[in-house]
Parts: C-alpha cells; structure tokens; sequence
C-alpha cells in the first residue's frame, strides 16, 4: 500500500500518487480571514472550529516505513526529554553498518529507541517536510502567507513527560496536531519579539499565572507569536503533532540587507587604524548617512519578502546548469 513517504522528487510514481493538496488549501484559508491577519503577532490563536482532516498529511505507517530506510541519521532524527537520563546529544539508537563495497550506511537500532520511547522521550525529526510531500505543501503556503521561509519539524510522544519544559521560541510557529492530543499551557512573553540567540534558558521563567490553556486535538492547529512561553504536555498518547517554524521578517532585517551593501565599498572592509582616528569615521559615518537617505525603504522590504520566499537554486543535469 503506498504511504506518502518519500524522498521529493525522488520518486517515479509520485504523480500519480500525490496526496490531495486541499489540506494546504485549508490552511491558507484560515490565515486569509482578515480577523486572523489582525490577530498575527500579537496573540495566541486556537484554530479549533473546523479541524482538518489529516488522514493524508503523515501516518504512523508512512513514519515507520521512513524509520527502517537509510535515509535519516542523528541528529537530523533525535529524542529528547527533559528530566530523564537522555540529553538531547543522545545517538545510541543510531547503528552504522558497513557494506562490502564500504559504503557506511545508518539505520536505527528498534530496541534501542523503542526503550528511549518507552522512558519518555518524545522522537523529533527535524525538517520533515523533506520526507513527506503533504507537509512540504502546508509549508510552502505558510511561506507565501508568512513571506518567510518556512520549516517543518515532526514531533512524537507517547508519555506525559514533556520534551522542553516551559520555553518560549525565536520565531513563530504553528503547531498541527495529527493524532492524540496535547495540552498546552501559554504564559505572557517576559521578552518582546525575541531574536534569534535570545534563547528562553537565558531568562527567567514567568511566576505570573498561564494567559491561555489549549488542548489541541487531531486536526487541529495553534498559532504562537514568538516570545509567547509555553509548556507541552502529551494527553491522549501516542501523540503526532508538527510543527511550522515562521521566522518573520524583522524590520532589522531590511536595516541590515542595506548595510550589507556598504561592503562594496572599499573603505567599509578596512581595518580600524591602532590608532584613534576620526577621519575615517567621517567618512563612514556619511556614507551610512547617504545610504538610509537616498534609498527607498519600502523597495528593500519588497526585495527582501521576495528573496525569503524564493526557491533554492536547482540544478538541471545532465546539463551543467540551473535549473529556471
Ligand atoms: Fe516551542
């Protein structure tokens, strides 16, 4: 029976066998309703009215089947507990053989994860929308809604023992439960807009009461700013949930895509003198002064959504070239 497991584009049949793209549809959908937009960065949303029928996103069969091919290795695969005796460098359900032609080729040991399982881990596949055709169309739409490229990590628990404890993320997400159930327990953000290295461990957690509880049941889905804190925990086992990464765009982001272009300017790739010399900094300090001046700030932001959205570069072999 074909499950929708496969490497993208690796596949013969694939045509023929795509999953229907109406889940993505649905998704754009929800975000479409102007209330929603409103509501984007500034709040939690609990999309609970309509759950999405998710038989065809990701079955257990189809990660089983990804499981016993030698297609994924530690730490793109990894388990990870918060309280018991396996950190998140944990590989020992990873085996390596080596066939006679030496290749070294990974695979998991079943006993091994099964007990990692079994002791309250929950099993992440980071970047799941390679393996799996229906949810690297939920995160294409999330990056054309988003204007932002977009990742997909798969998460499983089969107890209550939570994977990360209360944290909040660096980016935006949207979490999709595919089957079980989970509680979520949300508490107002103690730093607003976090950017990337300003790591929840680093700060103190909230003392404040929750703002928001959720229990998100299959098909459903969670929209969570960044900076929001929030505790997991599995409530109908196994649980199967995925989870979209949204990095939006910060207004930095475009400050800095200019300043970038200042290193084609000689002056700006020089060493500070041993020294102090202000002369130079003159100079710098004027051409910065010229560059937010005569530069449209909006054609920037437009420039960069583009590039964020854009597809990587492919190659077209057999000819050397890429692919338009
Ligand atoms: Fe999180």
């Amino acid at each position: 029976m074909y499950t929708n497991f496969r490497l993208l584009g690796s596949n013969p049949l694939e045509s023929a066998h795509v999953p229907d793209p109406l889940l993505s549809k649905h998704v754009s959908e929800l975000f479409a309703d102007s209330h929603i937009r409103d509501q984007i960065g500034k709040g939690i949303i609990h999309f609970s009215n309509n759950p999405l029928d998710t038989s065809e996103l990701l079955t257990w069969e189809a990660l089983n089947t990804l499981l016993s091919s030698d297609l994924i290795d530690h730490p793109r695969l990894r388990v990870i507990a918060k309280k018991n005796l396996y950190s998140r460098g944990y590989a020992g359900f990873m085996g390596y053989g080596v066939t006679e032609t030496g290749d070294l080729i990974p695979s998991i040991r079943p006993k091994r994860l099964l007990q990692a399982l079994n002791d309250g881990c929950t099993l992440v596949l980071d970047r799941c929308h390679s393996y799996f055709h229906s949810i690297e169309t939920i995160r294409r739409s999330l990056s054309y809604i988003f204007d932002c490229r977009t990742s997909a990590n798969l998460y499983a628990s089969w107890t209550e023992e939570p994977g990360f404890g209360l944290h909040y993320d660096d980016h935006d997400v949207v979490a999709l439960q595919v089957s079980g159930s989970k509680f979520w327990t949300f508490h107002a953000p103690t730093l607003t807009d976090p950017l990337p290295g300003q790591k929840s461990f680093k700060y103190d957690a909230p003392t404040t009461p929750p703002i928001k509880e959720v229990m998100l049941r299959p098909g459903e889905l969670v929209y969570v700013p960044r900076g929001y804190w929030h505790d997991v925990k599995t409530m109908d086992a196994p649980s199967l949930h995925v989870s979209f990464a949204i990095p939006r765009l910060r207004y930095h982001d475009i400050a800095k895509i200019m300043l970038d272009t200042l290193l084609n300017k000689p002056e700006f790739r020089q060493s500070l003198p041993l020294e102090e010399e202000n002369q130079m900094l003159d100079v710098i300090q004027t051409e910065i002064l010229k560059l937010f001046s005569t530069n449209d700030f909006a054609a920037w932001a437009k420039a960069l959504r583009c590039f964020a959205i854009a597809d990587q570069p492919k190659v077209n072999l057999p000819k050397l070239t890429l692919l338009e």
